[in-house]
């Protein structure tokens, strides 16, 4: 057990092809735009965590990694295949992953926006037993979101997450973090969307922010997120006075 080293990544590298059709919406998000200009984008880090304003393509482009790297485009393990809409974006016809060489035992992807078609495809498929024996339905959202990490993360796996802090309280993301941390040590990967300043400060995280300027890595604490929060909490009357003046 351990860390992944950077030539084991299961996930090493991903470019875009620049044919995308110009008059798809795909080829006008920054975050592909930046790809094209500059190759690709290198992962170095067994966790790798994208931030940036909404609509800057984040979604798009972990879904993107998501189908490349052979998931369902609503989420679960390599094994689901359920469809309730066709709602992902081409992306992925353009998208080139290079993986690592090492086996990868276990996997997950998991976005916030269709965990309740997920947890009715485990209903469906009989496996509720893979995932602490309570139907995720029978359970609130943060608590089947903690049952799914607590039970069905097995490690040794690559685990694509969208926002995974949307279900959960403040205490709830520590105990997420903390997961994290035990899979990264038991040769795990990690692609994660998120606003959450705390998911952005996983130590030894590759932070990348997605703007008009492209992709660029950054320390947690530079980010809008982070000050932004921080300035809030540290004098709420002040910024709900510029707020409501
Ligand atoms: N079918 C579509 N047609 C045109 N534009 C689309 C389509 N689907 C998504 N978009 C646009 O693509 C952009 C990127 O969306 P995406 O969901 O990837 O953003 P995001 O960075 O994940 O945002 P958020 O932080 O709100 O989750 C958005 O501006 C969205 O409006
Ligand atoms: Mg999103």
């Amino acid at each position: 057990m351990g860390a992944l080293e950077l030539t084991d990544l299961y996930l090493q590298r991903v470019e875009v092809d620049g044919d995308i059709p110009g008059n798809s919406y795909v080829s006008r998000l920054p975050v592909v735009r930046s790809m094209v200009e500059s190759g690709g984008l290198d992962l170095s880090r067994p966790v790798t965590i994208f931030i940036g304003e909404n609509g800057v393509g984040k979604s798009t482009l972990v879904e993107a990694i998501a189908i490349r790297m052979g998931f369902n485009p609503e989420g679960g393990t390599v094994n689901f295949n359920f469809a309730t809409r066709e709602s992902h974006s081409p992306l992925h016809d353009y998208l080139r992953v290079i993986k690592g060489c090492r086996w990868r035992k276990d996997g997950f992807f998991l976005r916030a926006e269709s965990f309740y078609n997920v947890a009715s495809n485990i209903d469906d498929l009989g496996v509720v037993g893979n995932y602490g024996q309570v139907s995720l339905h029978a359970q609130s959202h943060g608590e089947s979101f903690m049952a799914l990490v607590e039970n069905r993360f097995w490690g040794k796996g690559l685990y694509i997450l969208d926002e995974p802090e949307a279900a959960l309280s403040p205490m709830r993301v520590m105990t997420l973090m903390r997961h994290m941390g035990r899979l990264v040590d038991d040769e795990s990967q990690f692609i994660v969307s998120t606003h959450s300043p705390m998911i952005m400060a996983f130590p030894g995280a590759d932070v990348i922010q997605i703007d008009e300027e492209g992709l660029s890595h950054v320390d947690y604490r530079d980010t809008g997120h982070y000050q932004v929060m921080r300035r809030f909490l540290e004098d709420p009357e002040r910024m709900l006075g510029y707020l409501f003046e």
